[in-house]
């Protein structure tokens, strides 16, 4: 049932550029627009909503907090994300003008569903992503919008992540288009972008054998640090969680402009630190920034580990190993940069001889709170 895979995160890794566009089949019209009908709240009502506020946990997490950029890019309605765990307990400021979009791939995360709970008690109307049919969350919530990533096995998840990130901008997108805000020729470009993106997805999982022999040549560290900026922070957040839940290593991710607040602290000689670069076309003072931070950490030693858009030559002087991706628009870049964190802590674990479909202490679903 591994499909001759040693262990299920590598065949549900490999799944991913199908995973992504089953999530998108059926969703965008050949006129490029898009016929969410499963999302049963109605036009008026999203019209209405005045705040959007994500609930998850963990790898969910990250997603909901790369849609926060999304949405509010997009659509330009206020949006928070926090965890699950955290939320009610500090009496959220909620109404029926507020959506809530609860992220769970099982379904029946504890504090995910507790959010929700609190969530329409207070009269906010919630909205599922959940990528198993007819599990607690969807069932709790007002409407869900299913990812299709097919069953995940291993706990470390991976094909779900990629999947909820296009749930997240197809919600994004559908805001956009039900409100009339930003509905111009950028969103038809990403929607473009979006329908080829398994593709890229594809291209990435092609060259992955550098990166295999980068981790098991890493296999004897302590500590791996990610970097990022922008959407790249939350990659770095959960490249950061998948090297501690699979290989049992000390990893943190930062938001790169944060290290002069402390953690550069941190660098010593030959400590790998991996970099999620944005794209140099767009948002290019980010990309600028970035490049000023990896010459930084590689001036106090720092083992850098770049990743970077195809054509990027800037990065190049400063990356002592660089990983290369397909150009994609900054938004959608987690699509394509998560893949090689994702391949870099599964052969780590493997290399340290650790179990890689069920790391010690972990559950595929955590139904506690
Ligand atoms: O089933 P859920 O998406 O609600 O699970 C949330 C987290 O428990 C989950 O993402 C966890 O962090 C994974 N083990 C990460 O790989």
């Amino acid at each position: 049932e591994k499909g001759g895979y040693d262990y299920f995160m590598l065949k549900e890794i490999a799944e991913q550029p199908k995973a992504v566009a089953d999530t998108l089949l059926g969703r965008i019209d050949a006129s490029g627009s898009l016929t969410l009908d499963e999302v049963r709240i109605s036009a008026s009502e999203l019209r209405e909503v005045d705040k959007v506020v994500i609930v998850a946990c963990g790898t969910a997490f990250h997603a909901g907090m790369i849609a926060k950029y999304a949405i509010e890019h997009w659509t330009r309605i206020p949006c928070e994300v926090e965890l699950a765990s955290e939320f009610r307990y500090r009496d959220p400021i909620l109404d029926g003008r507020s959506l809530v979009i609860a992220i769970s791939q099982s379904g029946e995360t504890m504090d995910t569903l507790m959010a929700l709970r609190h969530a329409r008690e207070q009269g906010s109307k919630v909205l599922a992503i959940c990528n198993t049919n007819g599990s607690t969350i969807p069932r709790e919530s007002d409407a869900v919008l299913y990812t299709h990533a097919g069953p995940e096995v291993a706990v470390a998840s991976t094909k779900a992540f990629l999947t909820q990130l296009v749930a997240c901008y197809l919600v994004a997108l559908y805001l956009g288009q039900v409100r009339g805000t930003k509905w111009g020729d950028e969103i038809g470009a990403v929607i473009r972008d979006l329908s080829h993106i398994s593709g890229e997805v594809e291209r990435v999982l092609e060259t992955m054998e550098p990166v295999r022999a980068l981790a098991r040549s890493l296999a004897d560290k302590n500590t791996v640090l990610f970097l990022g900026r922008h959407v790249g922070y939350p990659v770095a957040l959960e490249g950061a969680l998948k090297l501690k839940e699979l290989a049992y290593m000390h990893a943190e991710g930062f938001a790169a402009g944060e290290l002069k607040h402390g953690p550069i602290a941190l660098i010593e000689d030959d400590l790998p630190v991996v970099v999620v670069v944005p794209s140099p076309r767009g948002r290019s003072v980010l990309h600028d920034k970035i490049v000023s931070n990896i010459q930084e950490i590689r001036a106090r030693g720092a083992r850098t580990i770049v990743i970077a858009e195809e054509g990027d030559e800037a990065v190049v002087p400063y990356a002592d190993h660089l990983i290369r991706i397909p150009a994609t628009p900054t938004l959608l870049q987690p699509l394509v940069a998560t893949v090689p964190l994702q391949v870099f802590a599964c052969e780590l674990a493997t290399a340290r001889g650790n179990e890689v479909d069920q790391p010690r202490n972990l559950a595929k679903s955590v139904t506690v709170e």
